[in-house]
């Protein structure tokens, strides 16, 4: 084993994190939690991580799990195509696989939502393999050792950088998977983006190039990506007697069959949200404007005005416009799933 490498291993055995899906690294395990880590912190996963195995202890209960249920696991972390990903990965590893996780990367690969790092993630860690797991904290970690400035946003950085680290990682059984592992917490903890790097604690800080010429800020070099399109909407949480109206969203597109509050595209006022309920056939009775809000998804903003609007009767509801379903409060905490993109408004049910 080369010496950086042992020098890894030994900084992981000591400074290692505790964390659950650490304790029993079944490949279950390991995958459920590494595609929730995707886009979201480690703090944020740890509930979610506990109440989905709870409620979905193995590939077999995935497979077999309602829709609205798998979106209210899921509720609040975002992505929600990633918890579609799960059931379907799940019925064809029933189907096809024997309902045994497949181990090798090239396998894993052939189920929805697994890329080149969850699969590397799996084959290492609960398997034991010699694979590479490169998301952007070892991508940082390695450009920064080698002072490496190719564009990490190309799709041929990243084959390149696995390429670089499967020739490096060590054989015996479980240590690449200790040695992924590693770059995560030494990324999150130690290697830092932007101007915060904590090279004195770093195990590597003798062979870091960037270290050396004190140029770590400089890495890694991404070219900027598309500013995201910005949408006003104007969002309507129509009350009557501690009920709203919520509605299923398409089953494609932006946050895909999800509930959401009714929404209207630009920023409108009060007089021409209240002729709109008009049109619906509905009378309010009080309108109160809300807060602004911002909700921002990977490459659109939503730039937000509500209005809280009781009506009487919405029974009355011209059929077919304005469809939806009256929820009160505790059926939304308890059965619909309304993406985090609402949850400024959703605050202010009674
Ligand atoms: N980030 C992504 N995967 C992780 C893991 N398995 N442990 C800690 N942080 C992570």
């Amino acid at each position: 084993m080369k010496k950086p490498v042992r020098q890894l291993l030994d900084w992981y055995e000591i400074n290692r994190r505790i964390l659950p899906w650490r304790e029993d690294p079944s490949p279950y395990h390991v995958w459920i939690s590494e595609i929730m880590l995707q886009q979201t912190r480690v703090e944020t996963v740890k509930p979610y991580y506990a109440r989905f195995l709870k409620a979905l202890p193995d590939i077999c209960a995935l497979a077999g799990v309602a829709d609205d249920d798998l979106m209210k696991l899921w509720e609040g972390l975002g992505y929600y195509s990633r918890a579609r990903n799960l059931k379907r990965a799940a019925q064809m590893i029933l189907r096809d696989c024997g309902g045994e996780m497949p181990a090798f990367p090239g396998e894993l690969m052939k189920l929805p939502g697994i890329g080149s790092y969850t699969a590397g993630a799996i084959a290492s860690i609960a398997y034991g393999g010699a694979y590479p797991a490169v998301d952007g904290n070892a991508m940082r970690i390695w450009t920064r050792v080698r002072a490496d400035s190719r564009d990490i946003g190309k799709a041929g950085t990243k084959r390149a950088i696995e390429e670089e680290i499967a020739a490096v990682l060590p054989e015996t059984p479980f240590d690449a998977g200790r040695f992924n592992q590693a770059l995560m917490d030494l990324g999150t903890a130690v290697c830092l983006p932007n101007s915060a790097p904590r090279c004195p604690e770093c195990p590597w800080k003798d062979n870091c190039r960037a270290h050396r010429d004190g140029c770590e800020t400089e890495f890694p070099v991404k070219a900027g990506r598309k500013p995201r399109r910005i949408e006003e909407r104007t969002i309507l949480l129509i009350e009557d007697n501690g009920s709203v109206l919520i509605r299923k969203r398409p089953e494609q597109g932006l946050l895909a069959g999800l509930y959401e509050l009714p929404g209207l595209s630009g920023h409108l006022s009060e007089s021409q949200v209240l002729s709109w309920c008009r049109k619906q056939g509905v009378e309010a009775i009080r309108i109160r404007p809300l807060p602004a809000a911002k909700h921002i998804f990977t490459h659109i903003e939503w730039h937000m005005r509500g209005y809280l609007i009781h009506v009487d009767a919405l029974s009355d509801f011209v059929p077919g416009k304005l469809d939806g379903i009256m929820a009160d409060k505790r059926a939304i905490s308890t059965r619909y799933s309304i993406p985090s993109a609402f949850s400024n408004y959703i605050l202010y049910i009674t």
